[in-house]
């Protein structure tokens, strides 16, 4: 009977517990949905990890991928009714900001952000290459090619919006933080270079590490136009060039002919489509044409169909962005009733040390391969259109030459990196002053106290701290 009371004791104090938690959500926020896969406990995942259970830790990624994909009714507002989970947390824009947000982005819907203040400058787009090392004799290094060969889009410099990131290119990019790693940042003040400048001066060799139920995102759109069919380049898993050269999405073979209404499609219908008007793709004649590409469905895709009131609420950037996207992908301005498409997803957990980290994109043949294995049966959603990679470790499952494991995604990593790279060992290296130029040539495990560190702070495996925190360096 003891034993029994003080379950139910137990069961209340954590039921109180957690309404205390719900209570104090932000208006318009949604959390993963109580009852899913995340977070699991670091012992959990570490012995998958140690066991090389890649089918099992997998599945985890799989089932996070699928539960904050799902569409949840927000306030109508602005035209909008519901969005999927992910898309009611907290933008980069309010992140890195002195302002203090206590509602989501999508929630600053309508209240057009204040005239461009000092530290809303450009966002620094690919800074990567810009800092890798320059070669010491004559003959082209590795990244001094791939640079020559990187596509160029013009006036792609425009300063990011609430919702999306400036990616420069035809993707409509997107980071955002669950309220746990939004508050731990905004909490310890991570976004002020100065904050990070102190901490290292006070010899310390980390800022605060996220709290475990922490999840991070860089999400990929396409747009959609309503009124035709839209090229979006498919990744076959074969390179144009050899892996340490330019193989961005603009290089790829095949493109599939996205129609932008729901209205059925018949077996075997295809489309001549174009892409990257105005693009300079070197190598390739622009724009490009893809005769005979297969017609898929908006439907196949997570999706958002963009109606004039959404338009009309968003900041001048954020509408730049679908702009110059729609511009480039097909040829005109991004209009009401074009759709956003989502092509790519990264999803980072802190339920580890060393983070969990994978990574989803879309495909007209999601079943075969090994990016489609393990893929369970879940609940409702386009979930099963995706593939993934995922990086639990630096090295392991080594790859069949017995080098260390390679995780990327194909549309996000190859237009700024070459092929053979693993999420978790760049992010490991992440710090104030840190470099990450060594990581695709060697993929050496980079350690907490490796000597790149020496008189420098590590971000907790998060890039995004000292590449935005504010001021930016230039200033
Ligand atoms: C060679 C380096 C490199 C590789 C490889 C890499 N990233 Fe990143 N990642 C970055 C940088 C740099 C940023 C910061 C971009 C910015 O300033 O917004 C970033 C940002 C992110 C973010 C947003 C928040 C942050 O800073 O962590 C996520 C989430 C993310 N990456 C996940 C992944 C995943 C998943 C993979 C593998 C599929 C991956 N990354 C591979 C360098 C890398």
């Amino acid at each position: 009977v003891k034993g029994l009371s003080l379950s139910i004791a137990l069961t209340l104090l954590l039921t109180t517990s957690y309404t205390f938690a719900e209570e104090h959500k932000p208006t318009g926020y949604f959390p993963i949905p109580p009852g899913s896969d995340h977070p699991q406990t670091a012992a959990n995942l570490n012995y998958l990890i140690n066991e090389q259970n890649q089918p099992q830790y997998r599945q985890h990624g799989w089932s996070m991928f699928e539960a904050i994909n799902r569409t949840v009714k927000v306030e109508k507002q602005h035209g909008l009714t519901q969005l999927p989970i992910w898309q009611t947390w907290f933008s980069e824009k309010q992140i890195f900001t002195r302002k203090h947000y206590t509602e989501p982005a999508y929630c600053q819907l309508g209240k057009h952000a204040p005239k461009q203040t000092t530290e809303a400058s450009p966002t620094p787009t690919s800074p990567h290459l810009s800092k890798l090392k320059k070669g010491k004799h004559h003959t082209l290094t590795w990244a001094e090619k791939f640079k020559q060969q990187t596509p160029t889009y013009p006036n792609s410099s425009n300063p990011d919006g609430m919702l999306f990131a400036n990616n420069g290119d035809i993707m409509i990019a997107g980071e955002y933080f669950n309220l746990s790693g939004f508050n731990h940042l905004r909490k310890h003040k991570l976004y002020l270079r100065d904050t990070l400048k102190k901490m290292l001066a006070d010899g310390k060799k980390s800022i605060p590490t996220f709290p475990a139920d922490t999840m991070v995102l860089k999400s990929m759109y396409w747009p959609i136009a309503k009124d035709s069919h839209t090229a979006l380049p498919v990744w076959d898993n074969t390179l144009a060039r050899p892996p340490y050269q330019y193989n961005g999405y603009e290089t790829w073979k095949r493109a599939v002919a996205v129609q932008g209404n729901l209205k059925p499609i018949s077996q075997g219908q295809t489309k001549t489509v174009k892409s990257l008007y105005k693009v300079t793709v070197p190598g390739y004649d622009t724009p490009r044409r893809f005769p005979k590409s297969k017609v898929v469905s908006i439907g196949d895709f997570y999706h958002i169909q963009v109606n004039k009131k959404l338009l009309k609420a968003m900041d001048k950037n954020d509408r730049q962005i679908l702009n110059n996207s729609a511009n480039w992908a097909y040829n005109r301005d991004f209009q009401a009733g074009d759709y956003i498409a989502q092509i790519a997803l990264h999803i980072n957990t802190k339920e580890v040390e060393a983070w969990t980290f994978q990574s989803f994109w879309w495909h007209d043949q999601p079943n075969v391969g090994p990016f489609a294995s393990g893929r369970p049966n879940l609940p409702t959603g386009t979930w099963q259109n995706y593939l993934m990679a995922e990086a639990y470790s630096q090295v392991t499952p080594r790859e069949y030459d017995g080098s260390n494991h390679v995780a990327y995604n194909p549309y996000i990593e190859p237009v700024i990196h070459p092929i053979p790279t693993n999420c978790q060992n760049c992010h490991a290296r992440a710090a104030l002053n840190g470099k990450y130029d060594d990581n695709p040539s060697g993929r050496r495990e980079i350690k907490p106290n490796d000597p790149i560190f020496k008189n420098d702070l590590r971000t907790d495996y998060l890039w995004i701290i000292p590449d935005r925190a504010i001021p930016l360096p230039m200033q």
